[in-house]
């Protein structure tokens, strides 16, 4: 199911067949490079995948496949995850990683720009945070660039350092 067209992508719900695309990012040790878990395996993605159709059942949102438009090609994903419990709230945290390959092209701005904008206008959630390491200089970029703000630093169970919080809150 599409659920969002920017000029070069589409974002679509993933589905089980997505496993080796996503295997293919979370099994880079570069695009792990700023998860406090490293690389996952197979079973770990086909859980996490799991869990994205769970999400899409329970909360109408999840995480999305990322589909280069030109190639048809899942380059990554991008979406929103609910946490009942982030630094003492219940958040929506937007998250998202794509293939190396794929890295400096302006996509993951281009995809965030489209999420936040569907969170905010369509699913109207007040708020969405993202979680971001510090020393991950793209990421941050990506989120300031989409209009996100720096709220407080996050240091969360089993992590070694802080996360940045940034955050978008809709219009009063
Ligand atoms: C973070 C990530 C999604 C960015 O994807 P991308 O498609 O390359 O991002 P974009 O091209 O849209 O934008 C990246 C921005 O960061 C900038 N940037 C990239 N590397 C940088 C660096 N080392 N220092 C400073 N700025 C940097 C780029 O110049 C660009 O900004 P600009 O448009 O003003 O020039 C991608 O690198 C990735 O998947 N990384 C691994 C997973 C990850 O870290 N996810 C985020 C977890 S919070």
């Amino acid at each position: 199911m599409i659920v969002l067209e920017t000029r070069r992508l589409l974002l679509r719900r993933l589905e089980p067949r997505d496993a080796p695309a996503l295997l293919a990012v979370f099994g880079d040790p570069e695009a792990m490079r700023f998860s406090d878990h490293g690389v996952r395996d197979l079973p770990w993605v086909e859980g996490w995948l799991a869990g994205c159709l769970e999400s899409y059942r329970q909360r109408g949102f999840g995480p999305y496949a990322v589909v280069e438009r030109e190639s048809g090609e899942v380059v990554g994903y991008c979406g929103l995850t609910h946490h009942p419990d982030l630094g003492g709230r219940p958040e929506v945290a937007l998250g998202y990683r794509l293939a190396r390959s794929r890295w400096g092209r302006g996509y993951a701005s281009e995809a965030v720009a489209a999420l936040l904008a569907y969170a905010i206008h369509t699913l109207r959630l007040r708020r969405v945070v993202a979680q971001i390491d510090p020393h991950n200089p793209a990421s941050v970029r990506v989120a300031e660039k989409a209009g996100m703000r720096y709220e407080r630093d996050l240091l969360l169970e089993g992590y070694t350092h802080p996360d940045r919080l940034y955050v978008v809150t809709a219009p009063p």
